[in-house]
């Protein structure tokens, strides 16, 4: 790599379906901007695991400078993405974890502490007790995993019960499903917790399908200005947590990597709630 004093950064992105992962790729592009050195190769998986792998091992035979990577799912990714490391190219993950540590740097926000603060938020509202429905994200993927653990330790010690929970694998129309199962099953539903936003928003919809919405509160994760924290000021949303994408931050460590810094195993980033009566700027801060 470093031919000619450029910068070649590839990115495999597990897909672009959700607005979020369109932001970090934007996000991406807006900070490598700002250094003409870097040029960029995107890839994007289109949600497919296989494809994703393929992408990594594109990217590895083209010898790229730096690999980014946000996985699919942690499992089958962790081999080609040790595989690249082994070869000698720095790898920074992103938000989804692989398995193991054959990788430079992980950036990401902590998921357990951002289900923790939900959990604590929904103990709060729902007064220590009430009927949940938990629609989880891809639970073979990190953030669903850690998600849900910490919501159950955020609620741990109250009245409140998980009522009904389903892996709606992070999108929207999934949830959307699962949702109209949920209300089929239960009389009452006090609250609904969606592992991101186009779940609870998903959940929304089917509620009001059902004549239901005004019954439950919706509580979503990532908190795009327009989208999450949009729902919220229209009053779709109760609350969602702040979900940064890491792409201005993966850019600046590639840059350190490139001039021979070391750089940490971990870099986590900040979170914050959203509510209605937190504002624009949202509210508790989450680090
Ligand atoms: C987008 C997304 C986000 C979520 C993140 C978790 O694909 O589902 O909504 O916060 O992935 O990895």
């Amino acid at each position: 790599g470093g031919k000619g004093g450029k910068l070649v950064i590839g990115m495999s992105q597990c897909n672009l379906g959700e607005p979020w992962r369109v932001q970090m790729n934007a996000d991406i592009a807006a900070a490598a901007k700002e250094h003409p050195e870097i040029e960029l190769i995107f890839k994007d998986a289109q949600n497919d695991t296989l494809k994703q792998r393929a992408h990594v091992e594109e990217l590895v035979a083209q010898k790229v400078d730096v690999l980014l990577v946000s996985p699919k799912e942690a499992q089958p990714l962790t081999e080609p993405v040790g595989k690249a490391f082994d070869a000698g190219i720095p790898v920074i993950v992103l938000d989804r974890a692989v398995l193991g540590e054959r990788y430079t740097t992980f950036i990401g926000a902590d998921n357990k502490k951002i289900g923790r603060a939900a959990g604590e938020w929904v103990k709060k509202v729902l007064g220590g007790k009430g009927k949940v429905v938990e629609l989880k994200g891809l639970m073979t993927s990190t953030p669903g995993q850690d998600r849900s653990a910490g919501f159950r330790e955020g609620i741990a010690g109250s009245e409140i019960e998980i009522a009904f929970e389903a892996d709606m694998k992070w999108l929207e129309p999934e949830a959307r499903k699962e949702m109209d199962s949920a209300l089929a099953r239960l009389s009452k539903i006090d609250l609904v917790y969606a592992h991101n936003d186009p779940g609870a928003h998903g959940a929304y919809l089917a509620a009001r399908a059902a004549g239901r919405e005004k019954e439950m509160k919706f509580v979503g994760i990532d908190a795009l200005p327009h989208e999450g924290v949009s729902y919220v000021e229209q009053g779709i949303l109760d609350a969602t947590f702040q979900y940064p994408t890491g792409g201005r931050e993966a850019v600046e460590t590639a840059l350190r990597i490139r001039k021979g810094e070391a750089v940490p195993k971990r870099i986590t980033l900040g979170s914050r709630r959203f509510t209605k009566e937190d504002g624009k700027k949202g509210g508790e801060v989450i680090e």
